[in-house]
């Protein structure tokens, strides 16, 4: 099939990477990037740090820093996509147009979960968006600062952490036993608890809540151990949901994300999909993943791009090893592998003492994973060995050599 056209729905990481692939691997017909944001696409990592801080300006997260006229995009912005017809190839959008397309990569991403009943309440924030960190921002400087997070995962851990750095008073409530339970073995997550109640979180883990109260205004959280916890602002952080509300009509195989082959393709072809909202069978783990991180979103928007342009030729299993980094404090945390910590660990280069390790994770014999804490320039070497399957033993040899 030859493309004619191509769409590209989601004007986040993903879609700008790929887009900028297609230009550069000479796609030259009509190329549309359609965005639900009224924004260009910007780098969201900075939002829970340095725009929440104060540090940083909209302008300085800007990710595309070339000519946009070189793309020669058709640009819909604060357009959102609402159907897809396959057999028509055909896109609705939000303002009731529709967009014809002959290939059709989709990269929505994921929107954030709210608590029952708390979407309006004044003084309650998600944080995925620019306009949600500016909204989040203008309220903690015009209040008189205790500030509730609700969910420990990553973004509660980096608001809680940025909201001490602006010296506000901090809950963190979590109602597993860890912060960052979901991609930290047990241990790391006991220490990364420890560092936020060292720097003053007031740390409520094993608990739930059960209601937000509050009037014209959040004013209390209710907890499930039966406590009354006082806030100005409430920021939840309970995890997303793949944004597939308007691919539901549509026929495309989807369960908690785009079903996609080894290679980011759907059973449609024509149809490629690509970062949070994408869920492909890795080609080296042999599992079907989703990954909701930065890395994964600019290695799988160009892995899409290129395969939407491979056509029936087939295309090239996507087999990048998920990568991800979170900054708390003074800690940078950076993890790459798929999780799953019930083989062999080993602490390797420093100890958890320091606050300055890397720790190796095995399964079936080999390096299934990495994880460091303030020694990024080591993780190269060990997600590369990770994609190569290397055995544990090597991994631990390697370590013993490099020091
Ligand atoms: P998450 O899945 O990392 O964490 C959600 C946390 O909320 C979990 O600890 C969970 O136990 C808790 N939780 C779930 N339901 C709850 C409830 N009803 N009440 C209280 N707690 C509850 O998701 P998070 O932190 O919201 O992050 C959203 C997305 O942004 C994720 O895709 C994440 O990977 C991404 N992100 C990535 C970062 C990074 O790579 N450094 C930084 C920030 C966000």
């Amino acid at each position: 099939m030859s493309l004619g056209s191509i769409a590209v729905v989601g004007a986040s990481l993903a879609g700008l990477r790929a887009v900028e692939m297609l230009r550069s691997d000479g796609f030259d017909g009509r190329l549309t990037l359609v965005g639900a944001e009224p924004h260009l696409p910007y780098d969201r990592p900075p939002l829970s740090k340095q725009v929440l801080r104060g540090d940083w300006q909209p302008d300085r997260i800007a990710l595309r820093r070339g000519d946009w006229d070189d793309l020669a995009l058709d640009l819909r912005l604060g357009r959102r996509a609402t159907a897809l017809d396959l057999g028509a190839r055909k896109l609705e959008l939000d303002d009731g147009s529709t967009l014809d397309w002959d290939g059709l990569l989709i990269a929505t991403g994921a929107s954030p979960r709210w608590l029952p009943g708390t979407r309006g309440l004044a003084g309650v924030h998600v944080l995925r968006t620019l306009d949600d960190a500016l909204a989040l921002r203008a309220d903690l400087e015009g209040t008189p600062g205790r500030v509730a997070v609700v969910g420990a995962g990553f973004i509660g851990a980096e608001v809680a952490a940025t909201c001490r750095e602006r010296g506000l008073e901090v809950s963190l409530v979590e109602p597993l036993s860890r912060p960052m339970e979901r991609g930290l073995d047990p241990e790391i997550g006991a220490l990364m608890a420890q560092v936020h109640r060292d720097h003053g979180v007031d740390l409520r883990l094993g608990t739930g809540v059960e209601s937000l109260e509050g009037t014209s205004r959040v004013e209390s959280l209710k907890l499930s151990d039966g406590t009354t916890l006082a806030a100005d602002v409430v920021v939840i952080g309970i995890g997303v949901a793949p944004e597939t509300g308007w691919l539901e009509t549509s026929g495309l195989a989807l369960g908690d994300g785009v079903i996609c082959d080894q290679t980011c393709a759907t059973a449609v072809p024509g149809v490629v999909a690509a970062g949070d909202v994408a869920r492909w069978t890795h080609p080296v783990f042999g599992q079907s993943l989703r990954v909701e991180h930065w890395t994964n979103a600019v290695e799988q928007g160009v892995a899409a791009a290129k395969r939407l342009l491979a056509g029936a030729s087939s295309g090239e299993p996507f087999a990048s090893v998920p990568l991800f980094w979170s900054d708390q404090y003074d800690c940078r945390l950076q993890y790459a592998g798929i999780g799953g910590f019930d083989g062999e660990r080993r602490v390797v280069h420093g100890s958890l003492e320091e606050r300055r390790f890397v720790c190796l994770y095995e399964k079936d014999g080999r390096l299934h994973g990495a994880l460091a804490l303030n020694q990024a320039r080591r993780m190269i070497a060990y997600r590369r060995m990770i994609g190569e399957r290397a055995s544990f033993t090597d991994a631990l040899a390697h370590a013993e050599s490099s020091g």
